[in-house]
């Protein structure tokens, strides 16, 4: 009877998956972004601040990154960028990180701010970082989603990447696309669409916030805190800053299709995020918002 029971769930879930399928390929297929390609530092990147604070191994295709009771350190990229995709292979501060922050994101330079950020919250050890997202258009942010990972971020390097063209933005961890931020012009949402953004990556001291919400502060007897960089893969469309587009929009590889929606594989990895590992997210905070944000249906996340 169980078998009969599992093999009716098996045809249910099969026809389920043909009817997603159907009704999800009206013509677009999604696909994953390129591949990144690893090249050392110096190519795409500069330190900005406590250069001391930066290390380099094999020519500079690994780098890191220290954090001490005097100082953090950052750097940023080279260019300015309107779309593309940028990737970074990332091992986060091992051991007791409480209070530590380690960012990684997209920022524009003008006034009517544009940000699109990875932040990595520490914690004691044994306990999970948080995964903090944000975005910031037109000089308007207050868009945090907060997930764990389904993995340990300190034991290895695993690749964080945002994708940017002008139909959305989705932030991938590895492969896995963990939120997506559509382009909702049409509902009153500023979308970044002219101003050319930085790379930028950083790791302070945030104990006023970070840790369970600042409870736990840094134990600096255990600096110095060391986060691990490599990759550095960088594929956009250079512009000046003042740049307002792309010489070639529309052209390249993130304009086309299969990159302008997430597909059904990818909204199922999503989803999953979603139900398993999302700790808060902005769109479902009803004390905050009386009215849902316009984007958060367009984006799927109510
Ligand atoms: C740190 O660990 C505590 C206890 O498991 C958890 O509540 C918290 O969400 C974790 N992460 C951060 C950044 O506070
Ligand atoms: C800080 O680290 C030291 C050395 O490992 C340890 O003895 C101490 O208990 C730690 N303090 C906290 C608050 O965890």
């Amino acid at each position: 009877m169980g078998c009969r029971n599992s093999n009716s769930l098996a045809m249910l879930l099969l026809v389920v998956g043909v009817v997603v399928v159907v009704v999800s390929v009206p013509g677009v297929v999604g696909a994953p972004p390129r591949r990144p390609v690893a090249v050392p530092f110096g190519r795409n990147y500069v330190p900005t601040w406590a250069f001391d604070h930066i290390k380099y191994y094999n020519g500079g295709s690994e780098i890191q990154l220290y954090l001490d009771k005097y100082t953090g350190t950052g750097f940023q990229s080279k260019g300015s960028y309107l779309f593309g995709h940028f990737s970074m292979d990332i091992k986060l501060v091992p051991g007791d990180s409480a209070g530590t922050v380690t960012a990684f994101y997209l920022s524009s330079q003008n006034s009517e701010h544009d940000e699109i950020d990875f932040e990595f919250l520490g914690n004691r050890s044994g306990q999970p970082y948080i995964l903090q997202t944000n975005v910031f258009t037109g000089g308007k942010g207050n868009r945090e989603q907060r997930i764990y990972l389904w993995f340990d971020p300190t034991q290895a390097f695993h690749s964080y990447s945002i994708l940017w063209n002008l139909y959305q933005i989705v932030f991938f961890v590895d492969d896995v696309p963990i939120r997506v931020f559509k382009n909702c012009k049409d509902l009153g949402v500023r979308f970044p669409f002219n101003q050319p953004m930085k790379l930028y990556s950083s790791l302070w001291n945030a104990d006023d916030w970070a840790t369970r919400g600042g409870l736990e502060k840094t134990n600096w007897s255990k600096a110095p805190f060391i986060a691990s960089y490599k990759g550095f893969h960088i594929d956009g469309c250079e512009a000046s800053v003042e740049a307002k587009f792309c010489a070639t929009q529309g052209q390249r590889w993130w304009d086309q299709r299969e990159f302008q929606d997430l597909d059904a594989m990818q909204y199922r990895r999503l989803n999953w995020v979603r139900q398993k590992y999302t700790i808060y997210n902005y769109c479902t905070d009803r004390s905050r918002y009386g009215v849902i944000p316009p984007e958060c249906r367009r984006d799927r996340d109510i």
